[in-house]
């Protein structure tokens, strides 16, 4: 009996959402290695992701999960483990009759990847699989592991034979999907894109930025290019300036360590909050094939005025959480962290303010923040428009507020749309109201997780949703030169902003000069 039958009641209703982004083709059977198996992301994420890929029937049959990393454990442990973590993270519950089924294609390699005899035991297992399950020689490697990791991982795929040729078309298939970020700077991503270019041809590659496979994200394409009645008003004539925020609740959660080498700029402007600004700014692609989208992507991330040295103090501002209260309770300062040094320097908080230098947006500040322990997990995009040119009517405030257009990714997903109304009565006062969709009330709640689309597409070889070696290196070479001109500044420490706060003070002044300011989300 098939058991993924008996669980119809589970299958996901078709998301309309998800309609001409991509084919539904079924993938073909594979096995999926997942490099840093004991991980957080592993457990939180990824082992959910393919669970729920199999509920929904998604999953290839066949497929296969090995997970590697340095802890011993036996295949019947790492099982016990993910169905623990699926448990506790999944979006539905566990299934028996499907975790079943899922568990069989489960199994584990130990060894660090320093160390050539882990490749031979996994080359084992791979063709263990081949023959008992049908993977059929078809492997997506996970590399969910720090990127100081990518580049020794992939050279020992290669020397294991485990790479197969990109140009053995029809035959079996090798890709690999590096986890963010894609190094640290553009000296580093430069590197890492040459040394895997040695290995695997760009079409085998898949560097992942998860807000691609969010459902709200992808559908920022769908608004922009399915519909004619915004995209005549995209542009400098009609646009007074733009709001890209990325704000959460959530302090770095035990990443202590990860931080002081990260920092926000590095873990959610350089890739998230980039890759909105260049779904809303981009040109409607030829077609939604990868290149085509992501050719439209790097022309903006080309556009970026680059920020001279003396000009990122003006443009840019820093801020570190120190302690405060976040839904009432009270929360440490990031000095206070785990793993952070007393006198961190590390950003928690970033706001920049970035032009596109192109015909449709010259002139157009597109405003972009991102912050940990702000006072909302918020993620929106607001277009606000131009001011009506000559005032017809005695406003309450001596002016009739402009339009904003927002696009809430996350949490309360929708669109909404500001305008101006007549207030019932016997004289005319201006209100505000909005027109709000909501994604929750008009398809149900049970949305797919941004893993579970990018595993499948990676499983599928669709790479519209993943970086390219380009993108990746466009995006270092903006950030580098924040970065620069804070290191010839020595680096001076980050305002503090108290948690549970919108950030510092001098963010807000980042626009009043410009006699605007941020949009309560
Ligand atoms: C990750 C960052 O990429 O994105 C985290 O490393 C951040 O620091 C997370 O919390 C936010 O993702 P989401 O999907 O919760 O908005």
């Amino acid at each position: 009996m098939d058991t993924l039958d008996t669980n119809a009641a589970l299958v996901a209703p078709k998301n309309p959402l998800r309609a001409g982004i991509a084919d539904d083709k079924t993938g073909d059977p594979c096995a999926v290695v997942i490099f840093g198996a004991a991980g957080d992301l592993t457990k939180r994420k990824l082992m959910p992701a393919l669970y729920n890929l199999a509920v929904s029937r998604a999953l290839p049959s066949g497929s296969a999960i090995i997970g590697v990393s340095r802890r011993e454990s036996s295949h019947d442990d790492f099982r016990r483990d993910m169905k623990e973590a699926i448990t506790r993270f999944s979006r539905r519950k566990i299934d028996q009759a499907v975790w079943s089924d899922f568990e069989r294609g489960v199994s584990y390699v130990p060894g660090t990847f320093e160390d050539p005899t882990t490749y031979q035991k996994l080359r084992l297992e791979l063709e263990r699989l081949d023959k008992e399950r049908g993977t059929r020689e078809n492997r997506l490697f996970y590399l969910a592991v720090p990127p100081s990791d990518f580049a020794v991982i992939v050279q020992h795929l290669k020397d294991a034979g485990l790479v197969s040729d990109p140009r053995n078309v029809g035959g079996p298939w090798t890709r690999v999907v590096f986890e963010k970020p894609f190094g640290h700077d553009l000296k580093s991503a430069l590197e890492l894109n040459g040394a895997v270019g040695k290995v695997f041809d760009e079409k085998q590659v898949f560097r992942i930025d998860h807000y691609l496979g969010k459902e709200t994200v992808q559908n920022l394409l769908v608004f922009r290019f399915a519909n004619s009645l915004f995209e005549p008003l995209w542009s400098r004539e009609h646009v007074d300036h733009v709001q890209i925020t990325v704000a959460e609740e959530i302090g770095v959660e035990g990443r202590g360590k990860f931080y002081e080498q990260t920092g926000v700029t590095r873990d959610i402007v350089e890739n998230h909050a980039m890759q909105l600004l260049c779904l809303t700014a981009m040109e409607p692609p030829i077609s939604l094939a990868a290149d085509a989208v992501r050719d439209e992507k790097v022309k903006v991330l080309k556009s970026l005025r680059p920020m001279e040295r003396s000009q990122v103090a003006d443009n840019v501002i820093r801020g570190q959480y120190g302690r405060g209260f976040v839904r009432a309770d009270e929360v440490p300062a990031y000095r206070e962290e785990p793993d952070v040094s007393p006198q961190s320097r590390v950003e928690t908080y970033t706001a920049m303010r970035v032009f596109v230098d192109n015909w449709r947006w010259g002139g157009v500040p597109f405003y972009v923040r991102a912050g940990k322990r702000l006072a909302r997990r918020v993620t929106e995009i607001s277009v606000q428009f131009r001011k009506v040119p000559h005032t017809l009517f005695r406003a309450p405030d001596g002016g009739i507020t402009p339009n904003v257009l927002s696009l809430r990714i996350q949490p309360d997903e929708g669109i909404a749309l500001r305008f101006t109304t007549k207030e019932p009565g016997q004289q005319t006062v201006l209100r505000d109201v909005a027109m709000d969709f909501r994604y929750g009330s008009a398809f149900g709640s049970n949305t797919p997780e941004a893993y579970e689309r990018l595993l499948l597409d990676a499983m599928r070889g669709e790479a519209t949703l993943f970086t390219r070696r380009d993108e990746v290196e466009e995006q270092w070479a903006f950030i580098d030169h924040v970065f620069d001109a804070w290191a010839s500044e020595g680096n001076p420490p980050p305002p503090i902003y108290a948690a549970g706060s919108w950030g510092p003070e001098q963010a807000d002044d980042l626009l009043a000069r410009d006699g605007r300011r941020w949009r309560k989300p």
